[in-house]
């Protein structure tokens, strides 16, 4: 019988909306899982898709004017094509829209409904169509202007209508029971924990089709109702691989073996998911793997600041390997971490352009100076060092391969710094240059190539991660295309490096970032929040808006106070400006065009509620508006008689 392989699974993502970071997120992290598994030579099967039924969508369609088919269809392609730029690495790709689908969701409701499971009631209570989920009175807050809100944020609705109902609570009791077999049912523990206390609380039963809508999956046997959102999109998970009235397919790679998700959607994976497939009687996942959330620039994402970290414009401005390697190294996973343009360019310039660039090339450099760019394996000039060299990268291997198992990527990435600082150690206490000008061949061949074995492990270790430049490395060290498909122990096993190899010098892998090119994007995530920098400023196309729109923004009139370079900063100044009864700190990329003395008393207009922002260290609490006249930029002006603070309409 062959092996079943190793099945990882994404969220299937709302088509509402564009991706976003925050779904790059879990997608990559699912990517690197299993790249690693492949990496281990293990048959893998990667799962992603969209979710495309559901109240959200129908409306979300209908505002665009759109057929609800013809709106999934335009959004899942922009999750492909991201996926595509990300270097995603997923097998299947499922669309609830699709047939296979249909046909395994209504199956699996004949299963639950034959198990004695569903039963015909009534729903009254509140729902919040931007999760797709129901609440209890208990669950929500007081919103601004009397609105009800749910503990994620969305406003919820009243709903009363007919419904099926599963039968959750006969559940509570099997479920714990599970948890308690399979510790590493969900995780991380403190997710575990918070899955166990809320089954524990008591579940009640949970309403599963709804009536007041029509795009979803009829319910067998009564097309009057839909099937609940949640209880389609979760079944994608099976039956993509393969499930219909004869069950799961044979030879599929049910069950998962572990589910990626965000903790936005640990109750609908770790509770509702298991207790539909014991009621049909499906074998359970292995796993839940639940992530945390990230900020930006210090604030909880919304469409301005999401549009700051814009995977699209992440992958041009930094590179696809940067990117999944921040997301992965920044934070553990499974915890809430903040995503900052300084944090990640901080970490490219240590991490990838010191670190691991430098080594790559100073590497490289003496090979070619040295040697031509010919590597040879001479034992004879190995001494005890070599030895040391190989134990301490045996060493990290483990490491790495307990953190990448465990899905600790960050521990699995350290592990692979750990070889890097090593190599660059080893390299500068044994000194090519000193054995080369010296004569000693066979010692200064025997460090190279022993350097160069270490750089092929980091490469083997990072390519789940950063599949592309793990290649670009193998290449530039002479390693054959397919090298990565060799037995994995041989990949992390130094002394396992070709006898022979001939090195080529490529272009850097990772490009400091340096000071200047740094302001300016800091200026650019400025302008993004700002919601300004997606339409190209010169050819002023902007779409329309409406007056209500317009209204939103509150402009006035301002009397700058003070004006200072901020240090270490070419482009930016720090005002403090005052709006008559309140003063305010305003980063401007006004250095080149304005002396700070000159800016002193003057008045300028000021987008007064837009979202802050920190630049270089300093929050900006506002922006001052200039008008961009080629290279030049000159400030907007009013009237030099105006209080400040006045409203500008
Ligand atoms: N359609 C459901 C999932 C159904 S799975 C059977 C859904 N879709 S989603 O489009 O909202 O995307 C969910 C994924 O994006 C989750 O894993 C969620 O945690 C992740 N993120 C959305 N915003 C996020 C952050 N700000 N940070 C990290 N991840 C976040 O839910």
């Amino acid at each position: 019988m062959s092996q079943k392989p190793f099945y990882v699974s994404t969220p299937i993502y709302y088509v509402n909306d564009k991706p976003h970071l925050g779904h790059a997120y879990t997608t990559v992290a699912c990517d690197a899982k299993a790249r690693f598994h492949r990496l281990r030579g293990e048959p893998t099967q990667f799962l992603t898709g969209t979710d495309e039924h559901g109240q959200k969508l129908e409306r979300a369609a209908r505002e665009a004017g759109m057929d609800p088919l013809a709106f999934c269809d335009m959004n899942s392609a922009k999750f492909r094509e991201l996926w595509e730029k990300l270097d995603i690495s997923y097998d299947d790709y499922i669309r609830t829209t699709e047939e296979r689908h249909i046909r395994g969701v209504q199956e699996l409701w004949r299963r639950v409904e034959a198990a004695g499971d569903i039963y015909l009631g009534a729903y009254a209570g509140w729902y919040a169509v931007r999760d797709e989920a129901f609440y209890t009175e208990s669950e929500l807050t007081e919103g601004p202007g009397g609105a009800k809100i749910a503990p994620s944020g969305a406003e919820v609705e009243w709903v009363e209508e007919p419904s099926y109902f599963f039968r959750l609570s006969k559940y509570a009791e099997p479920l714990l029971e599970h948890y308690e077999k399979n510790p590493n049912f969900v995780q991380p523990e403190s997710r575990r924990n918070e899955v166990m206390s809320f089954v524990r609380s008591g579940l009640k039963d949970l309403s599963l089709s709804r009536t007041s809508f029509q795009w979803g999956i009829p319910v067998p046997g009564d097309e009057s109702h839909v099937i609940y959102v949640w209880f389609d999109a979760l079944s994608n998970y099976l039956t993509a691989p393969g499930f219909d009235e004869n069950g799961v397919r044979e030879g599929s790679p049910w069950p998962t073996d572990q589910h990626f998700i965000g903790k936005d959607i640990l109750r609908f994976h770790a509770v509702y998911w298991p207790a539909f497939l014991l009621s049909a009687g499906v074998p359970l996942p292995g796993q839940v793997f639940s992530h945390g959330w990230w900020t930006v620039e210090g604030q909880k994402m919304s469409k301005s600041l999401g549009n700051a970290v814009d995977p699209h414009w992440l992958i041009e401005e930094y590179g696809v390997d940067a990117i999944r390697y921040f997301l992965l190294k920044e934070i553990p996973f499974g915890l809430d971490g903040d995503f900052s343009h300084g944090a990640l360019i901080d970490r490219i310039n240590s991490d990838l352009a010191n670190d691991l660039g430098n080594l790559l090339y100073r590497t490289l450099n003496m090979v070619k100076r040295y040697r031509e760019g010919r590597l040879e394996r001479t034992p004879s000039g190995d001494s005890e060092a070599e030895s040391a060299f190989c134990e301490f990268v045996a060493d990290a291997a483990m490491k790495y391969e307990r953190g990448m198992s465990a899905t600790h990527f960050q521990n699995g990435l350290r592990a692979a710094w750990e070889v890097i600082s090593c190599a660059n150690k080893y390299i500068d206490s044994n000194a090519p240059w000193a054995l080369a000008k010296e004569g000693e061949e066979d010692r200064l061949r025997s460090v190279l190539w022993h350097a160069v074995a270490a750089i092929r492990v980091v490469a083997a270790m990072i390519s789940p991660v950063m599949p592309a430049s793990a290649q670009k490395i193998a290449a530039q060290i002479g390693l054959a295309e397919d090298w990565a498909n060799a037995p994995y122990s041989e990949l992390m096993d130094m002394r396992r490096l070709p006898e022979e190899l001939v090195t080529s010098i490529g272009a850097p892998l990772f490009p400091r970032i340096e000071d200047e090119a740094k302001e300016a994007i800091q200026e650019k995530v400025a302008r993004r929040i700002a919601g300004g920098e997606e339409a190209a400023p010169q050819e002023d196309v902007k779409e329309e808006i409406s007056f209500e729109e317009f209204q939103k923004m509150d402009l006035r009139a301002a009397l700058v106070l003070e004006a200072e370079q901020i240090p270490k900063s070419k482009n930016l100044l720090k005002l403090t400006v005052s709006l008559g009864g309140e003063t305010r700190t305003v980063v401007a990329g006004l250095a080149k065009h304005y002396a700070p003395e000159d800016l002193v008393d003057r008045k300028v207009i000021l987008v007064a509620n837009l979202a802050p922002a920190k630049l270089m260290g300093v929050e900006s609490q506002g922006m001052v508006l200039a008008a961009e006249d080629g290279e030049h930029l000159l400030l907007a002006g009013v009237d030099e008689t105006v209080t400040p603070g006045a409203p500008i309409r």
